[in-house]
């Protein structure tokens, strides 16, 4: 592989609102997801696949009677773990189903049920008769279990950090914050459910697996299933076309895609296909641990910064470890010479916990933000005014010089915008007929990364059009738009020459469409061998000629800790009577690098700041610990904001381009608008009322009791 120096591109299509290239499609329906690709492998219709799942939480399965379902009109097949084939690996066990007689959480998977349609094998599903040997479990997140430490928390980062003298300087302090705060389970809940369709077949005497799988990684789809399956890489191939979101619960393959993968394979090659239903995705798709934040500012009189210390406490599954890095925002956020954090986990019998839209920073920004509100009040400061006190100038973290922070630029053009400067000292300075009325702000952060590993191709075509390929998924994004503009800049024409190729494990290899790394990781493979093959094959190439290349690293880069930033402005108001809480007003304004397309960016921060809107206000999954199950699993219990919740909110950005961190000057953008939002409407509920909420989310109760 050729790995290429590349060099910033000139904008021409980017920084113009290109149409999204697949909406034609995705409006007239003609876009086929997962499961809707019926016509596969021949011409019989796919079986549909129905999962029966544990009813215990922890226990050993004692007997499986598939009798009745067997009887039933339509059923074909029922497999468990003692008919399921074999697993050639059972490193990863929340993947590693049906391959012996443990439960690990109620709701795993015990038995499948294949039928000619989706219907019969639902009832047969429920005419599956499964027997238990329970044991007791542990199911609830407490102060006093969550006391183990991981050795690493998500990606790949340090469970603990420690600098100075962190009590020392408390106890000097004068002025304390020392508050606890909790954020609670969360689930993803993409439009599309997770689904998969899959066949096997032999070609040239090796076993084929093809999928299409509703996933933000195809390749990453193969790696996790290919040495399972006892397959070499190449023996598996995955597609996803269309995926109807994920915020993260398809990052990775979850225990329904081997499902179908094992499934398939005793079908004589006959396709089998699974969509996962709402309820089963509250426990078999990932979600986000509940969160106990246990933070302690210290600062003089001045509101300067002189000890930081978040301990955090949350929860994984014994089946999987998943640590959240929910302290890793505080570690670069403000200056303070004393810091410390903490991640220490309860390790229960419950569902999988993953990703979801900006694990750490989403919960962690709450906790850290909030607390900086307080302290604004405790040193009678403006919260704004706070936080350029404590603007380092060095990243905390690594002692590095930031790329470009403009924290203040965007916590200053935001106050503008909002119209802070005439927000009253507050709180409970404004009555409304029957609404407290105030306003919240909170900073909001965001890692830049740029993953390895990513390759594209460039081939050119008949007319003067090229093919560009790259094995990366649009997961409702408008990936597929962008990257369609990055390369018809890179080799110099319009976005209509450009044929883009992705969504195919065939195709050269990509991540995962996840870590806000999609564009700034796809986008620079894609300029690294648009510029290669500029220069071997010059401006007019012969049809069929073609380059792959990755990009190298700026040596550059090394220099500098890559973050963006955000501001994030809110208007609450607060029922006095009732408690209910509106938010007329969310404003966000973003430094993210150069912004490839206008109306896809916007959407994407928009999208983020009505999910960290949500979140403040609504969002929350019981699990009851008596049985180890989330019990409120479907849209009517688990409440998401909807359009009557969400009014006046907008985002903008700050004009700027990162050439050191890509070569089209971008950062990364899916994710940085959640992070802060909640904080920032709970800061507002607080000027609003003078009520503190410590805990998301800011249901009614809160302000009621008080
Ligand atoms: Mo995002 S939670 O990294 O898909």
């Amino acid at each position: 592989m050729t790995e290429q120096q590349t060099r910033t591109i000139s904008p021409r299509s980017i920084g113009t609102s290109l149409d999204r290239v697949d909406g034609r499609e995705k409006v007239t329906g003609t876009a086929s997801y997962a499961v809707e690709h019926a016509d596969v492998n021949g011409t019989a219709a796919p079986l549909s696949l129905w999962l029966v799942t544990s009813t215990v939480a922890k226990g050993r399965i004692t007997g499986v009677d598939a009798s009745k379902a067997l009887a039933h009109h339509g059923v074909s097949a029922m497999l468990d773990h003692t008919s399921a084939p074999r697993l050639a690996q059972t490193d990863n066990a929340e993947l590693a189903i049906l391959q012996d007689d443990r439960v690990g959480f109620r709701g795993q998977v015990v038995a499948l049920v294949l039928a000619e349609t989706s219907e019969a094998a639902r009832e047969g599903a429920a005419l599956v008769e499964v027997t238990y040997e329970q044991e007791p479990h542990e199911a609830e997140l407490r102060e006093d279990n969550a006391t183990y430490r991981p050795d690493k928390v998500n990606p790949d980062v340090e469970t603990d950090t420690d600098e100075g003298d962190v009590d020392a300087a408390l106890a000097a302090a004068d002025v304390v914050v020392d508050q606890t705060y909790r954020t609670p389970y969360e689930h993803n809940n993409p439009l599309e459910p997770h689904a998969t369709l899959a066949w096997w077949e032999e070609r040239e005497g090796r076993e084929v697996l093809s999928m299409f799988d509703s996933t933000q990684g195809v390749h990453g789809v193969v790696q996790a299933l290919a040495p399972m399956l006892g397959l070499e890489n190449d023996q598996v191939r995955v597609r996803a076309p269309y995926v109807g979101g994920g915020f993260g619960s398809k990052g990775e393959a979850h225990a329904h895609v081997m499902a179908v993968a094992l499934a398939a394979r005793t079908t004589a090659g006959r396709p089998v296909r699974l969509a996962v239903t709402r309820q089963q995705m509250f426990s078999l798709t990932g979600y986000r641990t509940a969160t106990i934040s246990h933070v302690r500012l210290g600062a003089g009189r001045d509101g300067r910064l002189t000890a930081i210390e978040h301990a955090v406490q949350e929860q994984t599954s014994v089946v999987r470890e998943f640590a959240e890095q929910t302290a890793s925002p505080t570690r670069m956020l403000y200056a303070a010479p004393n810091r410390r954090t903490s991640h220490r986990l309860a390790q229960l019998d419950v569902a999988v916990p993953s990703w979801m839209r900006a694990p750490g920073e989403m919960p962690g920004m709450y906790a850290h933000e909030v607390a900086m509100d307080e302290l604004a009040v405790a040193c009678g400061l403006d919260p704004i005014v706070l936080r350029e006190r404590n603007e380092p100038d060095l990243d905390p973290e690594t002692g590095k010089p930031f790329n470009d922070r403009r924290l203040l630029d965007c916590l200053h053009r935001g106050a503008d915008r909002f119209g802070w400067s005439t927000r009253p000292a507050g709180p409970r300075a404004r009555l409304e007929g029957d609404w407290w009325v105030g306003t919240g702000v909170a900073s909001a952060t965001y890692p830049a990364m740029r993953q390895p590993g990513n390759q594209a191709r460039v081939t050119a075509l008949d007319g003067g059009r090229y093919e560009v390929a790259i094995g990366s998924v649009d997961i409702g994004t408008g990936a597929r738009t962008v990257l369609t503009q990055i390369a018809a800049d890179a080799l110099e024409v319009e976005p209509s020459d450009i044929d883009l190729a992705i969504a195919d494990s065939l195709l050269p290899s990509a991540t995962v469409a996840g870590g806000s790394s999609g564009t700034s990781s796809w986008g620079s493979a894609i300029v690294a061998a648009a510029q290669l093959f500029r220069e071997d094959h010059g401006a007019h190439p012969d049809p069929g000629v073609h380059t792959t290349a990755s990009a190298a690293d700026d040596p550059a880069a090394e220099d500098y800790a890559f973050h963006s930033f955000g501001a994030v402005f809110a208007e609450a108001r607060v029922n006095r009577w009732t408690g209910e809480v509106r938010v007329p007003r969310l404003h966000g304004v973003y430094s993210v690098g150069r912004v490839i397309n206008p109306r896809t960016a916007r959407s994407q921060l928009v999208g983020g700041l009505v999910m960290g809107l949500s979140a403040g206000l609504f969002e929350e999954s019981h699990r009851d610990p008596r049985f180890g199950h989330v019990v409120t699993q479907d849209l009517a219990t688990y409440h998401v904001a909807s359009h009557a919740d969400v009014l006046d909110v907008d985002a903008e950005w700050l004009e700027e381009s990162d050439e050191v961190f890509t070569p089209m000057g971008s950062r990364g953008i899916g994710e940085i608008g959640i992070v802060g939002t909640a904080a920032a409407v709970a800061n507002a509920t607080f000027h609003a009322t003078g009520v503190r909420v410590r805990s998301l989310p800011l249901t009614p109760d809160h302000f009621l009791d008080a």
